[in-house]
């Protein structure tokens, strides 16, 4: 991995989740490096405080509030970053989430086609969206804010990790179709991060929670790494285990 010095300057990332959480640190991280950044969320107020954040430190940042679950919004998104700045250079499709853990039985299907058009519909559209832009240019990185529920199944959130799940597959295809053009796809693999995500609960210790500065850092790593290389999957676990035995 190269230095925390790499310069992201004159590139363009666009970034979903940006209001908070993850995506927020993602957003800081890269734009710390220079890179103008486009933040997608529905939240205006919260959106707009992370551009202020990176305008301060003299760094172009353009919100777009965007519901990403619906597809002509993800359209417009990707058509107003290309008219405003011509390329895309870093996709990070990271809004995600999913409703409270409720056995397949109980589970509502409309909870379901949320949480699959949130966590893997978007992320499919968006970067079929994005890619013209990195295919013409023969460069790109597109990382996906996957979590370890894409690796392991557990009872209470079946849609979410089919959906993440769904990611990995997407993200594996992808890289075959586009590593011959120089675009790197990496699919990032969390374990607890201490985000709004993770409602509190008394069996979990948050302090030995991945801070969103973990993935942030993880994320801009993969786009400074070796044009030689890809990181394709990277599993990053709290260091001791939050979950209280
Ligand atoms: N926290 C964890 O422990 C953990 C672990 C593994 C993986 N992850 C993954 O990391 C990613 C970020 O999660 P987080 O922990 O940062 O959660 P978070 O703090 O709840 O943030 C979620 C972000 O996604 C955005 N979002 C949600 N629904 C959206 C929609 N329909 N359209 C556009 N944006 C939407 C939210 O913005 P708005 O509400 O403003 O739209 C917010 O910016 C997710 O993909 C999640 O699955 C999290």
């Amino acid at each position: 991995m190269a230095a925390s010095t790499t310069s992201l300057v004159g590139r363009v990332a666009l970034l979903t989740g940006a209001s908070r959480g993850i995506g927020r640190a993602i957003a800081l991280r890269l734009a710390q490096a220079g890179a103008t950044t486009v933040l997608a969320a529905r939240t205006k107020p919260e959106l707009a405080a992370v551009a202020e954040m990176i305008r301060t430190s003299g760094v172009e940042a353009l919100t777009i509030p965007t519901d990403v679950t619906d597809d002509q919004q993800l359209e417009t998104l990707v058509n107003t970053t290309l008219t405003r700045f011509g390329h895309i250079d870093i996709l990070v499709n990271n809004a995600g989430g999913g409703p409270p853990r409720t056995p397949v039985v109980k589970a509502r299907v409309k909870d379901w086609e949320w949480t699959v058009r949130l966590n893997l519909w978007a992320p499919l559209v968006l970067t079929k969206l994005a890619l013209p832009s990195m295919i013409a240019r023969r460069r790109g990185t597109i990382v996906n804010i996957c979590s370890s529920a894409g690796l392991v199944g557990k009872p209470g959130e079946a849609a979410y990790t089919a959906a993440k799940f769904g990611v990995r597959g997407f993200s594996q295809s992808l890289f075959e179709e586009v590593r011959e053009y120089g675009i790197k796809v990496s699919t990032i693999y969390p374990g607890y991060v201490d985000t709004a995500l993770i409602p509190p609960n008394r069996r979990v210790d948050r302090s030995k929670m991945l801070s969103p500065e973990d993935v942030a850092q993880t994320v801009y790593e993969v786009v400074v790494s070796s044009a030689r290389c890809c990181p394709l999957e990277i599993i990053l676990q709290p260091q001791h285990d939050p979950v209280k035995t």
